[in-house]
C-alpha cells in the first residue's frame, strides 16, 4: 500500500479506502487524538484510535517526537478545525522517544524561546515555526529559478574556491592544505603559499560576480545563486559569515535596467510566496504578531506580515539619489536633534543602517533604492560617472532598501572601459596581476553591462517576518558559532 502525505490527505474527502501515513507525534490526548506531522504541511493530522483494542504497552510508546506509522480510514472529522481526520486500525511505532529526554529538550511542547531553539538547531525544524520557515525558504529557491529560467537567463554556478578577492574588502576566509602548526615558510619567514594546495593564496568566495561577468560577456544573461562567505565581524540580526547570494549580471543592461530587473523579481518570488505559502505564512503572520504584543506600541509594525508582503508586490519601489538621501537625512528630525548613532554632516558620508531604516521606514514608508554612489565608498568595479560640475565623483551603484531589513541588494553598472578601469583598481590598490582576466574582458568585445546581488537569507527574513537571520538558515555560521 502506497503511504500518503498529510497535506495531500487534507485535502481528501472521506472514503473507505485503507490509507497509510508515516510521521512524528506532536501529541495524544487522553489516549485517543493522536496530532501526526509529516512535515509536508504545517496542519497535523487527527488520527484517532479506539484505546479498546490496543495494547496498552503499545499506546504508552506513542509519545510526543517519537515516529509513527499509521493505518486507517479517512473519515469525516468530528471535531473543529479540520474537515477528515483518521480512524485508526492500526499503528506501529517505528522510532520511539524517552519522555524523560523528550522534556529536557526543544520538543516539549510549550513555547521556547528562538535563542534555545537555535541550541538545538538539530531538532528546531520540528516546531511549527520552523518547519513553516524552512517550507517557505525552498518554495522561494524554486521561485528564485523559476523567474530566472522564465526570463532567459542561464544558472551559472561560479566557484566556492577562488584566487581573489570580489569586493576588494579583504572579509575572507583563507583555504589551505598547509598544516596549521608548521606550514613551511620562505625565505623571508613568511608562509609560502607556492607549497600549499594550489600554490597561491585561496580563499572562500565572498562573490561570485566578477566570475558571472565573463559568463554574461558570453551567454548574455547568467545569474549565480550558491553560498558566499564573508569573515567580517559583524553579530547582527542581519549579517552571517556564511550565507546564500543570488547574483545575476546581465550584458548590454544599464543601471536604470538594473533597478528594473531587481524590483521585477523581488516582486516575482514575494508574490509566489503568497501564492504558494499561505498555510505557512497565515501561521507565520500570528507568530509575529503575537510577539510584537511583547513590544511597545511605537515599535509594533503598522502593516501585518501578509500587508508587508502585499505592500511590496504591488507599489513602485521609490528611487532617489545617494545625494538626494543625504539632503533627507541631514534635514531629518533624527538627525537634527542628534538621535542617529553617526550624525550626517555632509555629502560622501556612508550610510549606516540606522540611515537606510529612516528613510524606508519612516521618510518614504515603501522600499527604496539609492543609485550613484559616492566613488569613495563602493567597489573598484562599479562604472563612474562623468565629473558633477562640483566634481564629486560618483558610480552606478544601486542599493535596494527593505522595511525592517535595511540594504537587501547592492548592485552596480560595471565599469566597461578598460584605462578607466585598470586606473581604478591602482587607486584602490586592486591587484592587477591577479585580476588579469576581469580586465582582459574589457579588451575583446567590452560592452556596458550590469547585475546584482541579493542575500537570500534577507530576503527570507522578509518574507517570513522573523526578526534574526540565523532563523532563517538551517545551520547559521557567525562569529564563534559553527557547531552542527
Ligand atoms: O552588497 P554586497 O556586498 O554586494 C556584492 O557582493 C556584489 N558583488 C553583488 C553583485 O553586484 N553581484 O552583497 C550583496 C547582498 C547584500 O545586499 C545583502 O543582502 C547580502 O548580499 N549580504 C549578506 N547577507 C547576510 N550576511 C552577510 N554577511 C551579508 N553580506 C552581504
Ligand atoms: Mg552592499
Amino acid at each position: 500500500m502506497q503511504t500518503n502525505n498529510i497535506k495531500d490527505l487534507l485535502q481528501s474527502e472521506p472514503s473507505l479506502h485503507e490509507v497509510v501515513i508515516n510521521g512524528w507525534v506532536r501529541s495524544f490526548r487522553s489516549n485517543r487524538f493522536i496530532a501526526l506531522n509529516d512535515g509536508s504541511t504545517i496542519k497535523n493530522l487527527q488520527c484517532v484510535v479506539d484505546f479498546e483494542n490496543f495494547e496498552e504497552a503499545l499506546l504508552k510508546k506513542i509519545t510526543v517526537g517519537a515516529a509513527i506509522k499509521v493505518t486507517g480510514n479517512i473519515v469525516e472529522s468530528q471535531g473543529k478545525g479540520q474537515k477528515v481526520e483518521i480512524q485508526v486500525t492500526e499503528v506501529e511505532v517505528l522510532g520511539e522517544a524517552d519522555p524523560e529526554e523528550v522534556k529536557k529538550t526543544i520538543l516539549s511542547p510549550k513555547r521556547h524561546s528562538l535563542e534555545f531553539l537555535r541550541e538545538q538547531a538539530h531538532l528546531r525544524i520540528r516546531t511549527n515555526t520552523f518547519s513553516a520557515v524552512m517550507r517557505t525558504r525552498s518554495k522561494l529557491s524554486f521561485a528564485v529559478h523559476e523567474y530566472f529560467q522564465k526570463n532567459g537567463f542561464n544558472y551559472m554556478h561560479s566557484p566556492i574556491i577562488t584566487g581573489s578577492d570580489a569586493e576588494g574588502a579583504g572579509e575572507m576566509f583563507r583555504v589551505t592544505g598547509l598544516d596549521a602548526k608548521s606550514p613551511i615558510l620562505n625565505e623571508e619567514g613568511n608562509v609560502d603559499f607556492k607549497q600549499d594546495f594550489f600554490e597561491k593564496e585561496t580563499n572562500l568566495t565572498v562573490s561570485g560576480q566578477l566570475e558571472a561577468e565573463t559568463y554574461a560577456m558570453a551567454l548574455g544573461k547568467v545569474y549565480t545563486f550558491g553560498p558566499t562567505f564573508r569573515a567580517e565581524n559583524s553579530n547582527t540580526s542581519r549579517h552571517l559569515a556564511e550565507f546564500w547570494m543570488i547574483e545575476p549580471e546581465v550584458a548590454f543592461l544599464d543601471l536604470d535596467g538594473n533597478m528594473d530587473l531587481a524590483e521585477d523579481f523581488i516582486k516575482y518570488v514575494v508574490n509566489y510566496a503568497i501564492e504558494h505559502c499561505a498555510d505557512d505564512l497565515h501561521f507565520l503572520e500570528q507568530r509575529l504578531f503575537d510577539e510584537e504584543k511583547t513590544k511597545p506600541t511605537s515599535e509594533r509594525s503598522e502593516m501585518s506580515l501578509l500587508e508587508k508582503l502585499n505592500f511590496v508586490r504591488d507599489n513602485n519601489f521609490k528611487r532617489v539619489s545617494y545625494t538626494e538621501a543625504i539632503e533627507i537625512l541631514k534635514r531629518s528630525k533624527p538627525n537634527q536633534k542628534k538621535k542617529f548613532k553617526y550624525i550626517i554632516n555632509e555629502w560622501g558620508a556612508d550610510l549606516q543602517s540606522e540611515h537606510e531604516r529612516f528613510l524606508v521606514e519612516k521618510h518614504f514608508k515603501c522600499p527604496v533604492i539609492i543609485y550613484d554612489y559616492p566613488a569613495d565608498i563602493k567597489s573598484f568595479y562599479m562604472r563612474l560617472n562623468e565629473n558633477t560640475q562640483d566634481d564629486r565623483k560618483t558610480v552606478r551603484a544601486m542599493d535596494v532598501l527593505f522595511p525592517g531589513i535595511g540594504e537587501i541588494v547592492g548592485g552596480a553598472q560595471r565599469e566597461e572601459r578598460y584605462d578607466v578601469l585598470k586606473q581604478r583598481m591602482e587607486e584602490m590598490g586592486i591587484p592587477l596581476d591577479e585580476l588579469y582576466w576581469y580586465l582582459d574582458l574589457r579588451k575583446f568585445g567590452t560592452a556596458v553591462h550590469s547585475g546584482f546581488g541579493l542575500g537570500f537569507e534577507r530576503l527570507v527574513q522578509f518574507v517570513t517576518g522573523m526578526g534574526n537571520i540565523r532563523d532563517v538558515i538551517p545551520f547559521p555560521r557567525t562569529p564563534g558559532n559553527a557547531s552542527f
